[in-house]
């Protein structure tokens, strides 16, 4: 039977019995009589050890090479593993250049030096490990939204609006190839989205709680450790919510629920993670300064603070002025100070997680932010929401990438991400 290496490692009490691996080879030892082999096919960090009689080529079986091993599975008189697999055939699909590959074999390559090879690097154990706990983590963060009756929106990539109103949109327009019978193919000027929030607000009037999942693309200076030109975020919208420590509560559960489902999944790969970073890497300093002044935004230095000064752990900071923040999010009415009530996740070695607030659902304070903001006319159909079964609602958005370096303790955000595009850069 054909398994995968995870499927042979799980075999409890191994008795001989015949399996066909595949795979590429993670290491290569020879000793007088035998070879020994790791092979591994992204199933489990773990690879599954194939031993080889002196029959077999040492020369053909390179470190990298693609290989199908046909054998049987025995006890392992070793402690490192249960079970090992005896080689009957070794066929090696496809070769393997050590003297090209850019990976050596034994070597610990910094993630730097990784980045450099965006179609190769998926074959070290970091990257799978990485990886790995990515595709476990968007399991479960739709677990966790389907279990709390949360209902599941595809909101579009394409839209007209500019939701953040912070000018950092990319333009989508045909190719100049592809022969439009009007000047423009949508009439209007069109982006990749920023945010699905719009959408959301428009489907939480109606089913209540909605999440989206998806690609968001942001213009912005992305040379920065936590900056992605294109990432993904999740985002969430209630209706009928009071007030923000409701949505703080929705927040936290979500961080704390996926995290633990990660890691009760993937133990293993979240250790080799942690283990990976650097000693020192994560100890940086930060000037003490005093924490802007009323009205001044927080830039990285000013969040890094505030965690620190908290005791490294995640912080909420709530109440903006509203100077700052998007149209959409609800007045306070606090008098001079003016703040809206606007909520921020901070965690240590990200800085902000999350954003979110709640949405000003009075038609009145709606319809006189937007005309001070010359958008009454492109926001009729926001202002509709209002008008129509308009409710108390809010929402958040928690950067994906973000939230795996900030459980995962890795430092750049380009190597959570399977490809990443940011500034002057777009490899692949
Ligand atoms: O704070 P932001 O801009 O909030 C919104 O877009 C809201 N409309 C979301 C909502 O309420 N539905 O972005 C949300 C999060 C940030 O806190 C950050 O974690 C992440 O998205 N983020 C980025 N991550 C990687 N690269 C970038 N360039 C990012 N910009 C924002
Ligand atoms: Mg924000």
């Amino acid at each position: 039977a054909r398994v995968s290496v995870r499927g042979a490692l799980g075999v409890q009490n191994a008795n001989g019995e015949r399996v066909t691996v595949q795979g590429w080879i993670r290491s290569v030892r020879s000793q007088k009589e035998v070879l020994f082999l790791h092979v591994n096919d992204g199933s489990s960090l773990e690879s599954l050890q194939v031993v080889a009689d002196s029959s077999f080529d040492s020369r053909e079986l390179a470190f990298g090479s693609s290989v199908e091993v046909q054998g049987q599975l025995v006890k392992s008189p070793s402690k490192k593993q249960n079970v090992e697999l005896k080689a009957e055939k070794i066929e090696v699909v496809g070769n393997c250049d050590a003297k090209a590959f850019p990976f050596k074999y034994k070597e610990r390559h910094p993630l730097e030096y990784l980045r450099q090879y965006p179609h190769l690097r998926c074959r070290t154990n970091i990257l799978g490990s990485i990886l790995r706990v990515r595709s476990e983590a968007t399991a479960a963060i739709h677990s966790f939204f389907k279990d709390s009756g949360f209902v599941h929106i595809h909101t579009p990539v394409i839209t007209s609006n500019d939701c953040e109103g912070a000018g950092e949109l990319f333009q989508v327009e045909p190719s100049s190839k592809i022969k439009v019978p009007e000047e423009n193919f949508f009439n209007i000027p069109v982006f990749l989205t920023v945010s699905g929030q719009l959408h959301l607000e428009v489907m939480s009037g109606a089913f209540t709680q909605v999440f989206t999942f998806g690609p968001t693309f942001r213009a912005e200076n992305s040379q920065s450790r936590r900056h992605l030109a294109e990432f993904y975020m999740v985002e969430a919208e209630i209706s009928f919510l009071e007030s923000l420590q409701d949505l703080m509560q929705v927040m936290e559960s979500l961080f704390k629920t996926t995290a633990m489902t990660v890691l009760s999944n993937c133990p293993k790969d979240v250790e080799l993670c942690h283990k990976f970073i650097a000693p020192g890497q994560k100890i940086r300093t930060y000037a003490k300064k005093q924490l802007s002044n009323w009205g001044a935004d927080l830039h990285t230095e000013h969040e890094k603070y505030l965690v620190k000064h908290c005791g490294d752990i995640p912080v909420f900071v709530i109440n903006y002025p509203r100077a700052l923040k998007p149209f959409y999010m609800r007045d306070n009415e606090d008098g001079p100070q003016h703040t809206v009530a606007a909520v921020d996740l901070l965690v240590p070695g990200v800085g902000e997680l999350f954003g979110g607030s709640l949405r000003e659902e009075r038609c009145h304070f709606l319809e006189q932010r937007l005309a001070r903001l010359g958008l009454t006319e492109a926001y009729q159909w926001y202002l509709d929401l209002r008008r129509f079964g308009s409710v108390p609602h809010g929402g958040f958005g928690m950067g994906f990438e973000r939230y795996l370096q900030c459980i995962l303790g890795i430092d750049n955000i380009k190597d959570v991400i399977p490809f990443p595009r940011f500034t002057h850069s777009c490899l692949l």
